[in-house]
């Protein structure tokens, strides 16, 4: 299967799994459950082809997102067990908010159109178990080998709109040459819950904030070059 542009509609690109979802029978988020992993909701095959779309025309249109560890946080700390980590990670991700080249490409593989697509909505809402906003954000991650992301929680208590928390979808889209990546994540104050979130065409709901972190993707052997996972992600505020 080759793809030129994305689906057009959200809806046609979900296995029987995925349509489950999206029908509201299979899976509900709470405070107790804040994340839903709906392990190939995205046809096996389709996502393949969504993810050699998305590198043959998005991959250029990438930058580097890096956050180091700060060297003071060990050599500056001055008391036994007082560390503090801020948020580190390492990806590339494609700048969509402005109307630049990345987001001119975007546009034209349809990634905006199948965001929008009312079916989207439905299967975040199914998930979420609570009416969003008709209004989305949209962001493009891309993850090589050794790329991660340090423990965060996606807290924003400075916007008014997001303090209460808000919904997170994550499209996965990994090549044949990942072995594994995980998503960690908290659970009765412990991190002790994790999936393999590079298992082709999962889609992870997120009921943010939450503890959690993305460990480091690793190729299969030999295939370094060509291990990579591409996340398309929806951000949806509740309906007011
Ligand atoms: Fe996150």
């Amino acid at each position: 299967m080759t793809l030129r542009r994305l689906p057009r509609d959200f809806a046609d690109s979900l296995s029987p799994s995925g349509r489950q979802a999206l029908e509201g029978n299979k899976h509900r988020l709470t405070a107790e459950t804040p994340l839903a992993w709906i392990a190939g909701a995205i046809g096996r095959e389709k996502a393949a082809a969504m993810e050699v779309l998305l590198e043959k025309t998005m991959a250029p249109h990438l930058s580097p997102l890096s956050d180091a560890i700060p060297p003071e946080s060990i050599a500056g700390q001055t008391r036994n067990y007082q560390e503090r980590l801020k948020k580190v990670a390492r990806l590339r991700t494609a700048y969509l908010e402005r109307r630049g080249k990345a987001w001119a490409e975007a546009e034209r593989i349809g990634l905006f159109a199948m965001m929008r697509a009312p079916s989207f909505r439905q299967f975040a809402e199914a998930v979420a178990g609570r009416p969003l906003d008709q209004k989305l954000g949209v962001q493009v991650l891309r993850y090589a080998p050794g790329d991660y992301q340090g423990p965060h929680t996606d807290h924003h208590p400075e916007d008014p709109r997001a303090k209460d928390g808000y919904i997170d979808v994550h499209l996965s889209l990994p090549s044949a040459a990942v072995a594994d990546q995980f998503l960690v994540y908290a659970r009765d104050g412990h991190l002790s819950e994790m999936v393999n979130v590079a298992a082709p065409g999962g889609i992870a709901v997120y009921r943010l904030p939450f503890w959690h972190y993305t460990t480091p993707l690793r190729a299969k052997r030999g295939q370094a070059a060509v291990a990579r996972r591409w996340v398309i992600l929806g951000t949806f505020l509740y309906a007011r």
